[in-house]
């Protein structure tokens, strides 16, 4: 799929490029904003009621595993092999059926009691129609009752000045690593590089990210025969307010 990314830009979109790269280091990367990983993995038993359960972009297993090991069947979708690599590497990664492809159109059955989309991914598909067709593809996976679980931030222009935007990410005596940001405020899409510095040298990770706020994904669902029947600001369920900066948001198909 040709994507414009603003600045007369035109690149191949390939939803496996960006694990390729950080496979390797993804886990150690994010180990701060993912210290929520128990709350979300309890959030999802729970909602999921002791049904089948898909995760779209399942990365290396983050939430995957400690949700299979409580008990609940879960399968993926993967763009990444490398990202799949990592997850077989772990304990009780065999177990789990992943589906290689992209999730706005891989079919792997029609009975899950819930689809989880988490970590922004939402936002790494490159314009508006890849989004609708990821909701119109969980709604496609869901059994009746069955719902669409969506993690994103809430866009938040006024960080940047000028579409520009530089940020420190991981602060820490043996490693940093910057954000550098490029806005594109009219095809809603923001440019990152992060660059990794520590010892072992320095490392660039490039990440376009076409973000949308709550109540365009609403509509998405609306479009996909879903409602939005939850929002959160995380994942323990704290009421989502004015000041939230990323949302849990909960959608059922409207056969519910
Ligand atoms: C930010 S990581 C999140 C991984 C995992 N869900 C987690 O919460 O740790 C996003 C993952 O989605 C995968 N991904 C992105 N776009 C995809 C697509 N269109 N189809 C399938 N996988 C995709 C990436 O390769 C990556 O593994």
């Amino acid at each position: 799929m040709a994507v414009p990314l603003g600045w007369g830009v035109v690149s191949d979109f390939d939803p496996s490029v960006y694990g390729a790269a950080i496979a390797g280091e993804y886990d150690e990367l994010y180990e701060d904003e993912l210290q929520e990983t128990d709350a979300a993995v309890g959030r999802l038993a729970l909602l999921a009621h002791g049904g089948p359960v898909l995760e779209f972009g399942i990365g290396t297993g983050r939430l995957a595993l400690p949700l299979a090991a409580t008990g609940v069947q879960v399968r993926g979708v993967e763009a990444s092999l490398e990202m799949v690599d990592q997850l077989r590497n772990k304990a009780g990664g065999g177990a789990i059926e992943v589906a290689i492809g992209d999730f706005t159109r891989v079919e792997v059955g029609r009975d899950f009691a819930l689809v989880v989309l988490a970590f922004n991914t939402i936002f790494a598909l490159p314009d508006q129609q890849a989004q609708v067709d990821c909701f119109a593809n969980a709604a496609r996976h869901l059994r009746p009752g069955g719902i669409f679980v969506v993690e994103a931030w809430v866009p938040d222009l006024a960080e940047f000045r000028h579409n520009r935007l530089v940020r420190p990410r991981i602060h820490r005596s043996d490693r940093v690593s910057i954000e550098v940001v490029r806005l594109d405020p009219v095809a809603q899409m923001m440019e990152t590089t992060q660059t990794v510095l520590d010892n072992k040298g320095v490392r660039l990770y490039p990440a376009n990210h076409r973000y949308a706020w709550p109540a365009e994904l609403d509509l998405m669902a609306r479009l996909a025969g879903m409602r939005l029947t939850q929002r959160w600001e995380d994942w323990q369920a704290t009421p989502f307010s004015a000041e939230s900066r990323r949302h849990i948001s909960v959608y059922a198909r409207d056969d519910a």
